[in-house]
């Protein structure tokens, strides 16, 4: 009597670690955002883009991505005060032969509901997983 309810019990323990494990690795797959730059900038021939992106808390660095590569990066968006202070990824584009820099949030928590937000940067803006197009949020012209 007494050896099955043991190896009973021991099994219950191992079957709550285990589904512990599987909760929190569901949570954290859940959580992280994946966004993907694609180049696609043709102005008037495939242009070469470098950009720098920033939330409030990341600057992602300037990066440089030749016609037709991916760059990507991930991230935990806020799960406490999302709608006061959604997470915001703005970025800024140049590429050479064009005097503008140009503004575009790629990642805005209050506005993307994609766990896999792939952007492809067009000559007028961006184009969230093949049909949502957005044009630049702004364009500045820069300094000589
Ligand atoms: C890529 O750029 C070309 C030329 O501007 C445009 O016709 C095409 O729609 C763009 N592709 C996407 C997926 O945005």
């Amino acid at each position: 009597m007494a050896v099955p309810s043991t190896i009973t019990f021991k099994f219950s323990i191992l079957l709550i670690i285990l589904f512990s494990f599987e909760a929190r690795e569901t949570i954290a797959i859940s959580l992280t955002e994946k966004v993907t730059i694609t180049n696609n900038v043709t102005d008037p021939t495939p242009k070469t883009i470098t950009f720098n992106c920033k939330s409030k808390d990341d600057d992602l660095g300037v990066h440089t991505l030749m016609f037709g590569e991916i760059y990507r990066f991930s991230f935990r968006p806020k799960i406490l005060y999302p709608i006061v202070h959604p997470t915001v990824f703005s970025c800024s584009f140049t590429w050479l032969g064009n005097p503008h820099r140009h503004y575009f949030d790629i990642y805005d928590q209050s506005r993307d509901r994609c766990f896999h937000c792939n952007w492809k940067i067009n000559l007028n803006g961006g184009c969230l997983n093949g049909d949502k197009c957005r044009p630049w949020k702004s364009v500045q012209l820069m300094d000589a």
